[in-house]
This record gives C-alpha cells, structure tokens and sequence, in this order.
C-alpha cells in the first residue's frame, strides 16, 4: 500500500532490513494463517503478530458482538496451572483474591501486586475440580508474570512447600455476545443453562476434546474463553463461524467493547504505579485478605481503603472530538487534575468515552470537568462504568 512505500523511501535501507526482521520475529498464534485468510488485518500487540479487524469495519463488528457474538483470538495471554498441595497459599502470596474461599471450578479477577502496592498484572484465577489453579494472565505481561511465579516457586520449594508451574501450550478463544449461549449449546452434551458467569468446566465442544470452557470474557457481554488444543483450535474456530450469528472480531472491537464495559486494559489503565485502591479495584481485595494481608504491598494498600487516595480512576464523558490516552484532565477553572488512561467513540452510545486518574476531590459521579483535546479546553463529565451495562449470566 501507498504509504507503506512513502514509509519505505524515506527509511535506509538498514531500518528497512531492521523492520523486516522485527515483523519476523513477532509470535503467531495457532491461528495466524487462518486469520490471513479471513482478511485479518494484522498490527503488532505485545510483541504478537495479531488481527485488528478482518473484512468488516470496527464499528460493525463492535455492534455484531452486542446483538449476536464473535469470535476474538486470545491465544497471546498466558496460560498456567498451578499444581501442588500448597497451591492455593503460594497464590495467596502473589494475588490480593482469596483464593480459599472461591468454590471448586469458580474463578475471580485478580491482581499481581508489588512490595509498593503496585499492580504487577491483572489476571483471571480459577480454583478448578482437577487438583490444579487455571490462572489467565496478559500476552504483553507474560515474561515478568512467569518470572515472577517462577521465583516465588524455587522461594516456596526452598521452604518445603509443594507447588508446581505448568506454562500451557493451549490456543484460546473468547466466544462473546447474546446469542454465544444458543451457539455453543449446539456442540456441547452438558447445559450450558448450569455454568453462571465466573465458572469454569472441562468438555467437548463440537467434538473437540479436552477443552477448558470458563463462562467470562472481556466485552461486558455473556461469553466464554474456551482453552483449546493448538491442533485443534482452527477447526473449532471454523465450526463455530458455520453458524450466521458468529463473526470474527479483532483488537480494535475488544479495544473499544472493554471500555463501555469499565474495564482496564493493563498497561493504559493500571500498571506498577497504580494501587488496586486508586484503580478503584477493591472490590478484588478478599474480606479476609484484608484482615490476614501476606500478599505484597498489602501494608501500603489496605490502609488506602480506609483513608482513600490523593488520585482515583473514574469514567469521563466528553462531547467534541474523541480523547486518547495522556490527554489531560482540567478542573473547571483549567488545573490540570489528572490524565486520562483510555479513550474512544462508544458505538453503542455515540459519544466519547474515556477513563483516566482524576484528583480524588473531582471524582464522584456528574462532576463538570474539561479535557484538553488539541490545546483546547472541552466540556466532560464524570460518569459511572459500565457505560453500557453488562450483561453477564447469573442463572
Ligand atoms: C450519575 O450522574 C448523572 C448526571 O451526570 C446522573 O444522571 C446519573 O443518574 C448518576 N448515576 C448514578 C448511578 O448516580
């Protein structure tokens, strides 16, 4: 294309071998060459080569998960089970969730913190029924998050504790939207009627064996990540498209999806300088943890739940043109009070939202404030999140 070739001219022809060689080096994930097919975009994403959208626009496919369901390639995350009799205490030394307490096959949202109080990652931990945790963590994260365990490892089995790690070689995809629950029935021999949002099972899908199914996504909507054998993850991909409600969605809808549902994409919205508390996720603090702590930085962020932080994340709405991330956040009277950390058009709502860190003072609900797009003061509003209401199942 065009600009690719401008691009190309006014690069030497080192940058150009040195940008040959980057794409060749970033990971494929199982379904790489299926999605090529499809007419899969593909932009680099934590170091993967990924799709950002295929045929349709990212308007469209963004509206296709709301009333139908689409299929997202999630195969980048990193996916671990956790083995051992000491399992769920080496968890408990690394994540702000208690994990005890979560019933068999039940999963939770939570968090890697540091000796700061810092979110390392965000993850998904599932408690399952077969003597291991399932734990989901993010692609861009994946390094620091295995090295991290690791260590805590060799320090646990050091002190005689048994715990083992098993870095899965499984593809995943997520299976978001409406109709996910009447698709998938179709190729499953239990009722899908009995697994509620946040659990988790082993089965056949459409005769593929051995997956892991867990009724969760990253859309706001009803859905599923299914962890699948690698050899068998194009074939149940195409299966699942057979079926006219389903679509193949990309990076550019379950950008803007997760953000009218609230939640934070790691690295824009939280990261190592930001507390659980000033993310405004304390609700992933278990009540006993509170009590116990033993996870790190548990000194520095139980007290903030009592005497509350100097910055809070919060959902804006703006008219005017979009606003993306570092854009800066004004008080009514022009100080700046903060930045924002996501933003973009909601298709559903058709006006700009965004999420950022504003001064504690100026983050309740319906607060006036201004963002600074393009050296311009515009008009916004605090607002609750979800922008767009879930629609997760709860039986
Ligand atoms: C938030 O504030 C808006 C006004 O900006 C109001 O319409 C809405 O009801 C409020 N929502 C909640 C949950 O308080």
């Amino acid at each position: 294309n065009e600009q690719v070739f401008i691009l190309l001219l006014h690069m030497s022809p080192v940058s150009v071998v040195c940008l040959w060689a980057f794409l060749q080096t970033l990971k494929k994930t199982p379904l790489f060459d299926f999605h090529r097919d499809q007419g899969g975009k593909m932009v680099e994403f934590a170091g993967w080569s990924m799709p950002v959208q295929y045929k349709d626009s990212h308007i469209s496919s963004h509206m296709h998960t709301r009333e139908h369901c689409s299929i997202f390639d999630v195969s980048h995350m990193l996916q671990t089970k956790v083995h051992g009799r000491d399992r769920v205490k080496f968890m408990e030394s690394l994540v702000v969730a208690d994990v005890a307490e979560l019933n068999e096959n039940q999963g939770t949202l939570s968090l890697f913190t540091n000796d700061k109080g810092g979110i390392i990652d965000d993850l998904i931990v599932t408690k399952t029924d077969q003597g291991y945790l399932y734990v989901v963590s993010n692609a861009g994260c994946a390094d620091k998050d295995s090295a991290h365990m690791k260590a805590k490892v060799a320090e646990f089995k050091a002190a005689g504790f048994d715990v083992d790690l098993e870095f899965l070689d499984e593809a995943l995809i997520a299976v978001q939207g409406p109709s996910m629950s009447r698709v998938l029935q179709e190729g499953l021999k239990d009722d899908l009627g009995k697994l509620t949002f946040m659990m988790s099972t082993l089965a056949t899908v459409f005769g593929v064996r051995d997956c892991r199914v867990t009724r969760c996504g990253y859309t706001g909507e009803d859905g599923v990540e299914i962890s699948v054998p690698r050899s068998k993850v194009v074939e149940l991909t195409e299966t699942l498209l057979k079926n006219p409600e389903v679509k193949l969605a990309g990076l550019g809808a379950r950008d803007s999806l997760r953000l009218e549902a609230g939640l934070c994409l790691y690295g824009n919205d939280i990261d190592d300088t930001t507390t659980p508390v000033e993310a405004t996720l304390v609700w992933t603090i278990g009540k006993r943890r509170r009590q116990t702590k033993g996870f790190p930085g548990a000194d520095i962020i139980v007290p903030q739940i009592k005497a509350k932080t100097a910055k809070k994340r919060v959902g804006l709405v703006s008219t005017g043109p979009p606003v993306r991330p570092h854009t800066p956040i004004l008080s009514p009277d022009g100080k700046v009070i903060g930045e924002v950390t996501s933003g973009c058009p909601s298709p559903c709502l058709k006006k700009n939202i965004a999420m950022g860190y504003v001064e504690a003072a100026f983050a309740k609900n319906g607060t006036a404030i201004q963002v600074e797009v393009r050296k311009k003061a515009v008009p916004a509003t605090v607002s609750k999140m979800p922008f767009v209401p879930t629609n997760y199942y709860s039986g």
